[in-house]
């Protein structure tokens, strides 16, 4: 496929006009952007790994917390698109003299951009950012709300593996209460017709969900044993031991003898695929063979996750509708 088949085959829209997250992304629009990062990823296997799709867009990553694969996952996607990318992180910028993040990022638009890249240890910083300037925004982890790429990125793997998502049991073992990567990803396996077990430690699971439990298919566990079976994916969260505001484990030794994935439980469930979105603690979440293990697709995500951001950007970047001829 050629550059020009590429554009001209994309012409539908996503409703929304910013990703602050999945929640409220319809299946179609989920759909539409994995089709589309399908598209994109033959590009990162070209010799030449570049296409014009975004020339003269300019995208300013925002990074207020620590980022290193969707940091330089999202730069590779913009640079790959050939727009004009700007990064800014905390650390040597005037967020540490004061200024706060609305006089940031208005100055930041001042100089003419066009896209927002943020990622920010406040839940509903990437919404607050579309009140205060008109770029598109694009959120890449608010606090414990939602990381909404990367959740696009684990759907494209789980559905190029089976050729599906509706009607697989996905499991989600650990820090729930925590995890922007768990709230995406229930928003966006419930709207594919995923069925959902949310597997952690009883102080690790939050509140809310027992409304979840009322959802048909959503099931919450703190016995893993339950939890894998029958289970065709297991998804290990990090513990944000960063976001607990007071110690909720005895130990990080107990938790994986209760919670991690080790390789009896590799051996006992021969089909199961193991998924984490980074960055792993070996022998915590997950056993150090199961990490390496032929049915971890972590490294897939890794670069699934190049492609769905080249989508998403393209998608929002009112592009799509451009003939790029
Ligand atoms: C996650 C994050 O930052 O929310 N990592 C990522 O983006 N790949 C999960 C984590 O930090 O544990």
């Amino acid at each position: 496929m050629n550059v020009t088949q590429t554009d001209q085959q994309i012409n539908t829209r996503l409703a929304h006009d910013h990703l602050l997250g999945l929640e409220g992304y319809s299946s179609e629009e989920i759909e539409l952007v994995l089709s589309t990062a399908r598209r994109f990823r033959e590009v990162l296997y070209r010799p030449i790994r570049k296409v014009p799709t975004l020339r003269g867009i300019t995208v300013v990553n925002l990074f207020f917390e620590a980022s290193t694969r969707t940091r330089i996952s999202f730069e590779l996607a913009e640079k790959r698109l050939s727009a004009d990318t700007v990064n800014f992180s905390t650390s040597g910028s005037s967020v540490l003299k004061g200024e706060t993040l609305k006089d940031t990022v208005q100055n930041i638009e001042a100089m003419k951009i066009d896209m927002v890249v943020v990622r920010h240890r406040s839940p509903g910083a990437a919404h607050f950012l579309t009140q205060c300037v008109s770029s598109t925004i694009i959120n890449a982890g608010d606090g414990a709300h939602e990381h909404p790429t990367q959740a696009l990125l684990d759907l494209l793997t789980i559905s190029d593996r089976f050729g599906y998502v509706e009607g697989l049991n996905v499991t989600i073992i650990g820090d729930i209460m925590h995890s922007r990567v768990a709230r995406s990803n229930i928003h966006g396996l419930t709207t594919l017709g995923a069925n959902i077990t949310l597997c952690g430690p009883p102080s690790l699971l939050p509140v809310e969900v027992e409304s979840l439990t009322d959802r048909d298919n959503v099931h919450v566990t703190s016995n893993l044993d339950e939890a894998l079976e029958g289970c065709d994916v297991a998804m290990a969260l990090r513990i944000q031991l960063e976001r607990q505001g007071s110690n909720r484990l005895p130990s990080l030794r107990e938790y994986h003898e209760q919670f991690g994935i080790k390789m009896s439980n590799m051996n006992q469930h021969k089909d199961l695929v193991i998924m984490h979105p980074g960055p792993v603690n070996r022998g915590v979440e997950l056993a150090s063979e199961v990490v390496d293990h032929e049915r971890a697709v972590i490294l897939d995500q890794v670069t699934n996750g190049v492609a769905v951001r080249m989508a998403i950007l393209f998608l929002l970047s009112g592009h799509a509708d451009v003939d790029q001829t």
